[in-house]
């Protein structure tokens, strides 16, 4: 049997989020999200949330890599690799400083015209995360953010002028970024809910240790909601400006398995999955799916504690989502029958796999992960997926030659493409591919530059210094020649 190619139309590209890349973060109006407010962290060392900029502290997305005043260079280099899609953010303070100001900022609105006038010089299409982990910060102050239902409208009313902005220039768009990580810990940033939740830190450390009060879970979860009845009624609101929008949304899909083929370990995995499906049932079907009460009571809550109301039941049903975007990094496994060493990843994933190598920030390198969840996914939701992201953070270093030899990302990168194909081969309806930080940007969990994802490297290191030089790394060649080929070269 002849092995299934990519689609012709298959949509190769890079990702970024604003507070990651764009820097300029007091420029032409915009105002603070509470993710610009982080200071930078390491594995080991907590980001700290100021609830006010603090002198003689560094914040890494004050300029992260200037992309606001080098998108031109970025955007030509994209190109340069073939991208047929950037996927980039729109910083909501950007157009609306205190995120419900009654008039959009014209500044920030111009900005982004000017990214896409750029992305169609060299062809490629724009996929716009509306919201990538960056509330308001007058929002989180006024009234803890995504806690209050006044958000909802807030946010409903920037997206619809955005929608309206740019509905000639823009078709796919996704309303949340990885929204089930609003119930880990870096929920209490991420929804502004911070306040109330006491909590002023990132701690990716002792993620895994974290054990919280029903009651803050119960916010985490509420303001979940929240974001659903937007999701909701924002899909609905888009296809009515224009009828050709792709509207979906996304959560973080790492792969779970059991530890051993005890039942307790494989039962224990398939709960580990409810972190997904709770997400996505109501995001793909509408509704709040049976899985909903138990994963709730495991937290301490059920759902009436979210004052779900029939109006947001008949929302949820009328704004079900196009296709379903997910990041893939890595897998974990799941064992309750004995203790074993952990592993990392963007959630905390539990037990550490022993036939699985591990980067240097502890994620473990799973591609036959990635074609397993695109089966899950698919098998469950039958809608179209993208991965949105996936990717490597990795140290690099400048050799003698001047150059970045980063076989390691090729192979990262190659090992995925590949199981990409056999999801294919497998039957599953894939629309595209953007690798994580096609640049070097500002890693979300640690706040460092250390951690690079890119083809492209910038130089500049943990502390903000460097001359903001771009400089094609191997993996450029490597990922270029993958677009070239839509994918063959790929063995
Ligand atoms: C995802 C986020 O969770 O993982 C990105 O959507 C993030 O914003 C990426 O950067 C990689 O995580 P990190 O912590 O290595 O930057």
């Amino acid at each position: 049997m002849s092995k299934a190619t990519f689609p012709k139309d298959f949509l190769w590209g890079g990702a970024t989020a604003a507070y990651q890349c764009e820097g300029a973060w007091k420029e032409d109006g915009k105002g603070f999200a509470v993710t610009d407010l982080l200071t930078a962290g390491t594995r080991e060392i907590p980001r700290i949330f100021t609830p006010e900029e603090k002198e003689n502290t560094y914040y890494p997305a004050k300029q992260a890599i200037d992309h606001y005043h080098h998108y031109k260079e970025d955007i030509a280099l994209f190109a340069e690799m073939g991208f047929k899609v950037y996927r980039m953010s729109i910083s909501w303070v950007r157009i609306f400083p205190n995120g419900d100001d009654e008039i959009p900022n014209q500044k920030g609105l111009e900005f982004y015209h000017k990214i896409f006038q750029e992305c169609k010089k060299y062809g490629i299409e724009p996929l716009v995360t509306i919201s990538h982990h960056d509330v308001p910060l007058a929002l989180a102050l006024k009234q803890d953010g995504w806690l209050s239902r006044k958000t909802i409208s807030a946010f409903v009313n920037y997206c619809e002028t955005i929608f309206k902005e740019y509905k000639d220039e823009v078709k796919y768009w996704i309303v949340f970024n990885e929204i089930n990580m609003m119930t880990s810990y870096f929920g209490d940033i991420y929804t502004g809910g911070i306040l109330s939740n006491g909590t002023t830190h990132l701690d990716i450390a002792h993620a895994s240790e974290e054990a919280l009060s029903a009651d803050k879970m119960k916010k985490r979860f509420k303001a979940l909601h929240h974001q659903f009845v937007a999701c909701a009624k924002v899909v609905e609101i888009g296809h009515k400006i224009n009828e050709q929008f792709k509207i979906g949304s996304m959560v973080a899909a790492d792969a779970h398995y059991p530890y051993s083929c005890n039942p307790v370990n494989v039962i224990a995995a398939q709960k580990s999955m409810r972190r997904i499906w709770y997400c996505a049932d109501v995001m793909v079907r509408g509704e709040y799916s049976y899985v909903a009460d138990s994963y709730l009571k495991d937290q301490g809550i059920c759902l009436t504690d979210l004052d779900i109301t029939v109006e947001d039941k008949a929302i949820l049903q009328a704004g079900t989502i196009d296709f379903l975007a997910l990041s893939y990094y890595t897998s974990g496994c799941h064992a309750v029958d004995e203790v074993h060493e952990t592993t990392a990843g963007n959630f905390s994933l539990g037990v550490a796999n022993p036939y699985l190598k591990k980067s240097d920030w502890g994620w473990v390198f799973d591609p036959q992960g990635l074609r397993w969840m695109l089966n899950e996914l698919y098998g469950r939701y039958n809608i179209p997926l993208f991965i949105a992201e996936n990717g490597l953070g990795a140290v690099d270093e400048i050799s003698e030659d001047g150059k970045i030899h980063d076989p390691y990302r090729m192979q990262y990168l190659d090992n995925h493409v590949s199981a990409m194909r056999e999801a294919l081969e497998d039957g599953v309806n894939l629309m595209g591919y953007t690798w994580w930080g096609p640049i070097d940007l500002i890693s979300a969990s640690t706040g460092e530059m250390k951690k690079r994802y890119g083809f492209i490297y910038v130089d500049r290191d943990n502390e903000g210094n460097g001359s903001l030089k771009r400089i094609r790394k191997d993996s450029f060649y490597r990922y270029q020649e993958i677009i070239k080929t839509n994918g063959a070269c790929v063995k």
